[in-house]
């Protein structure tokens, strides 16, 4: 939990608090805001000499033994590397007793007024609502990928073919599985030319953030060998979310649905 820490306020009550629950404090303001007063405390002229660091180094070294995670802001590359420099000394229990000395209720550099309670209270959707909004983003971003893919199908486009699917995904019509290089064939030849998808259903279950499958349902009216025809299927298609945050099919499945199953179904136990 990111809250102010420093030898002026230590805030141990609420470190014990939050070990219960396995969490540290990391510390805002770890030196205290760059407020000379602390580091020039004499206990750290002291400590600093003794174990031939600098005051800096001597909070820091207080900070990493009462548990806390810390961040010490600079913008010196000396003073970077000094503060990375506090693994090799440590400070004795009655040395942190004495720097606990230091400790003073309610001294911090920041203040928390009205107007920032009233902010927080402001934000207006809770956990869940947020958590909904964020489920239907990402559906939608699968299905404006899984349109990108359908576009390279209307459009017999091998290149947008490529962009949008992995190189891997293997493709399967009623039987027939084919690499990327033979759907790409395929387009380019144009065996099959689809003309027009009409959706009856359409299903999307993202797994791990990472999977998503598109189940639809679908009339779909193609050119095979120059004669239309029109077939109800279930498409599945297989998105895998990409380094850069975009989605990319890894498998698409076409499905002819038996006339009797002509309604969606999906079995669950
Ligand atoms: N969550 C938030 O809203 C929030 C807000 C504020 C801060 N923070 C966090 O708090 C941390 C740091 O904040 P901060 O920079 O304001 O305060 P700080 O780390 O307590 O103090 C930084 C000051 O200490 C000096 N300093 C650093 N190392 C030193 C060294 N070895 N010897 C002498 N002086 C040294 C720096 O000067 P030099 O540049 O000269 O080294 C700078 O003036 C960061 O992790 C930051 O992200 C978070």
């Amino acid at each position: 939990m990111t809250v102010e820490n420093h030898p002026y306020h230590p805030n141990d009550a609420l470190r014990e608090y939050l070990s219960k629950y396995g969490i540290v404090i990391e510390a805002w303001y770890p030196l205290g805001h760059g407020d000379a007063s602390l580091r020039n405390e004499p206990v750290f002229a002291k400590l600093a000499e003794k174990y031939g660091k600098s005051p800096v180094q001597v909070i820091l070294r207080w900070h990493i033994q009462k548990g806390n995670s810390i961040i010490p802001g600079s913008k010196s590359p000396a003073h970077l590397a000094d503060n990375l420099d506090i693994f090799d000394f440590a400070l004795t229990d009655d040395e942190m007793a004495e720097i606990a000395k230091l400790a003073e209720p309610g001294k911090t550099y920041y203040t928390a007024d009205e107007s920032v309670y009233e902010k927080y209270l402001s934000i207006p959707d809770d956990f869940d609502v947020q958590e909904a909004k964020y489920q239907e983003e990402l559906k939608a971003e699968i299905l404006a990928a899984s349109d990108e893919y359908w576009k390279a199908q209307f459009d017999l486009d091998v290149e947008q073919l490529r962009r949008v699917c992995d190189p891997k995904a293997p493709f399967v019509h009623m039987g027939i599985t084919m690499d990327r290089g033979a759907e790409e064939e395929a387009i380019a030849q144009r065996h099959i030319v689809t003309v027009k998808r009409d959706d009856k259903h359409v299903d999307v279950r993202v797994i791990d953030d990472e999977i998503a499958i598109v189940l639809r349902q679908l009339e779909l009216t193609a050119l095979v060998g120059g004669n239309e025809a029109i077939n109800p299927f279930v498409a599945t298609e297989t998105y895998h979310r990409q380094t850069d945050g975009s989605w990319k099919l890894i498998s698409f499945v076409y499905t002819h649905i038996m006339p009797e199953n002509y309604q969606f179904r999906f079995l669950s136990k």
